[in-house]
């Protein structure tokens, strides 16, 4: 990653900082974004919006010269029955979730066109796309339609040999998860996943590592499971017997 300008949202804290850090340890120069100042960030802007982004992108050019790489990663989640949720909750998970999400693919793919030298687009979605949580409908959706997104633009952006993939994070230790569980809640969750723990930030940042380098510059519209194992069946039946 030497020297490629990669700009990523929701760097303050959290996946977003563990993708920031792990691309930086490794040469990258990192344009982190987020609406909370700290911990690296350089732009503070709320992601929401298409003019945000556009903002966004161009201090990265003018800071850097260019940008190779965007990472959308910021997000946020409303929880609550699906029975009770108002426009407002949806509105609320949507904005950075789902809109702020495709406008950070939107301008940083602009940018990559016009500078006519390929490049790379990485969204965080979640394996909700997979396992369907209840009580997180607004968010569930919106991570469906980025996996949707994802493939989508891949194939309209590979012309350009802009490459588009996502990293589908399991339950990681994050700020953001000590909203909704206690630490020893989470500690336990962790010990009863497959690999005996959570995710740890930077476990999504090597994911990112790799599908941002080079060395998938054949990897393109792949979602990236990276869970522990969360997803697999353990409920197997019985290990041995007929019938
Ligand atoms: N933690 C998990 O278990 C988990 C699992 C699957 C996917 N994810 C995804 O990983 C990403 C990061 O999650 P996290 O757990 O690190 O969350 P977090 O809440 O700890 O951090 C999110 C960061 O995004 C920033 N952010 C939120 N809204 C923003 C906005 N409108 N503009 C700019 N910045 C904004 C926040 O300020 C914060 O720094 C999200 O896309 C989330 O959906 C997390």
């Amino acid at each position: 990653m030497t020297g490629k300008v990669v700009v990523v949202t929701g760097a303050a804290r959290g996946i977003g900082q563990g993708i920031a850090q792990v691309l930086g340890a490794n040469g990258a120069r990192v344009v982190g974004v987020d609406r909370t100042a700290g911990n690296g960030v350089e732009f503070v802007a709320d992601i929401s919006s298409p003019e945000a982004n556009r903002d966004m992108v161009a201090f990265a050019v003018e800071r850097y010269g260019c940008v190779d790489a965007v990472v959308a990663c910021a997000a946020v989640s409303r929880r609550g029955p699906f029975v009770e949720i108002q426009p407002e909750d949806l509105a609320y998970t949507f904005a950075p979730t789902l809109y702020g999400a495709f406008y950070t693919c939107q301008a940083g793919a602009r940018q990559m066109i016009a500078q006519g030298n390929g490049g790379s687009v990485l969204i965080v979605g979640s394996v909700h796309v997979h396992q369907h949580n209840p009580n997180s409908a607004s968010y569930n959706m919106a991570k469906a339609a980025l996996a949707s997104l994802s493939r989508t633009i891949a194939a309209e952006l590979a012309p350009h040999g802009i490459r588009v993939n996502s990293i589908l994070p399991g339950w990681t230790d994050t700020p953001g998860e000590l909203n909704f569980a206690t630490r020893e809640q989470l500690d336990e969750a962790g010990r009863r996943l497959p690999l005996g723990r959570l995710g740890r930030p930077e476990d999504i940042g090597q994911a990112a590592l790799y599908l941002l380098s080079d060395e998938a510059a054949y990897v393109t519209g792949c979602e990236l499971l990276v869970d522990g194992g969360i997803t697999l069946n353990t409920r197997s039946a019985n290990a041995k017997g007929e019938a």
